[in-house]
């Protein structure tokens, strides 16, 4: 598994084709909401982590709602917004490159609206119109409801032929901690899976993350609200549902935990299977352990973010737990659970990181043994605390040697727990035809691994029981009992 840019952790595409048109809706998003004085033709684009995903189809709801148009092809676009990722430098970089290559189109065309939209966008501000000033449109994440008038307002200036470098760019960069578009309808792509966001911003100020000062502070849906939206994605035909948040199980409504929202819309009629991304450990209460353990349709999967498995480098990152609280953490819910599946994130080279410490989080992770890991090297963040209080001081080839031991033991404990599924039955939904190959499907266990099996009479959306005959240390492969 190589540094990952982006956190697709249920996303493989590494960008979004989105917007899509909604289940029954009709192609391209045409607007529901009638003609429009100047209905525009957006096309987005969406970098970063499936929280980016849904917010991109939450942009495609709020342009729909007001008349304009989404189209899933650039060539067809008169606005293209790039919804953008922050979370390390290289997602960042990656964002401007893009952004260059959108600047030879517009030169062509000179009428064409560039917005940047997400979390760089927030982060980086004048920053971003000093080393991209053809962009038109900057907008933070609490700020999509002003999508349709900045697009009129630019089409405005288009429509006057106002020269290119005299257009003013919209900013739309306030927070706002009461934002949570409860009453904003996505738009989604068909399909098996639907995330719904359950909560918005984090609080909790881990020394290296951006996401606090650039998606605000904490801020959850109301759990009847919730519940109503899991309805109406399984009358969409929706099977599985994940739940998103930053930190998703300090979900709150009244005195309502996150354990009681699992409960509630793991009791929606129809919902084959519910998951959630990311929890924080430190909220991982008996509450959510028990509705893991007792809501059939909540999956046994938990990805839990380690980070680092020494408690100093912990310490510093202000994770405020210890590796002792998070291995009984981890001995707690595999004693409840017996047969869940872990996941995590790891960060290599964080400030002050020694070999002894790095060592820590090596062992814990032998010990742990995770099903699958997503591995960084520690990427600095203007504007973070330890950005502010920290030097960046572990050289980038240790930061990379680092990170290359973890990735070969994770790949080689992947393997070891893969290869000793071999000749077990797993219940598999089925998800789409596989890639590489049209005579299989592709689906997903409980645990969240991929497996691959010859087509069978039942098709997407059902539960299969497959038979594991074979395994990489990242799929599952067999054929359907
Ligand atoms: N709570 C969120 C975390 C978002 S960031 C969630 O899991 O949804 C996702 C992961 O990116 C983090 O868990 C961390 O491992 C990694 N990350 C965050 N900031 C980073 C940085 N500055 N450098 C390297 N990796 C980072
Ligand atoms: Fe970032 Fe820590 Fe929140 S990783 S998203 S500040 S829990």
């Amino acid at each position: 598994m190589k540094d990952q840019t982006l956190l697709p952790l249920y996303n493989k595409d590494k960008q979004s084709d989105l917007p899509h048109p909604p289940p029954q809706g009709s192609q391209d998003g045409a607007s529901s909401a009638g003609t429009h004085a100047h209905a525009r033709r957006v096309y987005i684009e969406t970098y970063g982590c499936q929280m980016n995903v849904s917010d991109s189809e939450l942009m495609a709801g709020i342009l729909t709602q007001s008349g304009h148009q989404t189209v899933s092809h650039l060539d067809d676009a008169d606005v293209v917004l790039v919804n953008t990722c922050a979370i390390r430098e290289n997602a960042e970089t990656k964002v401007i490159n893009r952004l260059k290559h959108l600047n030879h189109r517009k030169r062509r065309h000179p009428e064409l609206i560039i917005g940047v939209c997400g979390c760089m966008a927030q982060h980086l501000r004048d920053k971003l119109l000093d080393t991209a000033p053809y962009v038109d449109l900057v907008m933070g994440p609490d700020a999509y409801r002003n999508l349709p008038v900045a697009l009129d307002s630019l089409a405005r200036g288009v429509e006057s032929h106002v020269s290119l470098t005299d257009r003013d760019p919209f900013l739309g960069l306030r927070l706002d901690k009461n934002e949570d578009y409860a009453d904003i309808a996505p738009i989604r792509k068909e399909g098996i899976r639907a995330w719904l966001t359950i909560q918005r911003g984090c609080d909790k100020m881990c020394t290296f993350c951006i996401v606090p000062f650039v998606r605000g502070r904490e801020r959850s849906l109301p759990l009847k609200l919730l519940v109503e939206d899991v309805e109406k994605l399984v009358d969409q035909g929706f099977k599985e549902v994940v739940l998103l948040g930053q930190t998703v199980n300090s979900y709150h409504d009244d005195s309502a935990d996150f354990g009681d929202l699992l409960y509630a819309v793991g009791d929606v009629n129809g919902l084959e299977r519910l998951r959630f991304t990311s929890p924080h450990p430190a909220d991982a209460t008996d509450s959510m352990i028990d509705a893991m353990a007792s809501s059939p349709s909540v999956c046994k999967h938990l990805h839990l973010p380690l980070q680092s498995g020494s408690t100093e480098v912990l310490d510093r990152m202000r994770r405020t737990y210890t590796a002792e609280e998070y291995r009984s953490l981890v001995l707690k819910l595999r004693e409840r659970i017996p047969d869940i599946a872990l996941t995590t994130d790891i960060i290599v080279g964080f400030c002050g990181e020694t070999d002894a410490e790095f060592m820590e989080t090596y062992q814990m992770m032998a010990d742990i043994r995770y099903d699958s890991a997503f591995m960084f090297k520690y990427s600095e963040r203007e504007g973070t605390l330890a950005h502010k209080a920290l030097p960046d001081d572990v050289p980038e080839t240790v930061k990379g040697e680092r990170l290359e031991q973890i990735i070969k033991l994770q790949e080689s404990i992947s393997a070891d727990i893969n290869s000793a599924a071999v000749g077990g039955t797993v219940p598999v939904l089925v998800e789409g035809e596989s890639r590489r190959d049209a005579d299989r499907y592709h689906g997903k266990t409980d645990g969240f691994k991929t497996a691959v099996f010859p087509k069978s009479d039942s098709g997407i959306g059902a539960v299969v029981n497959v038979r594991i005959d074979n395994t990489t240390a990242h799929t599952l492969i067999g054929q359907v009992v």
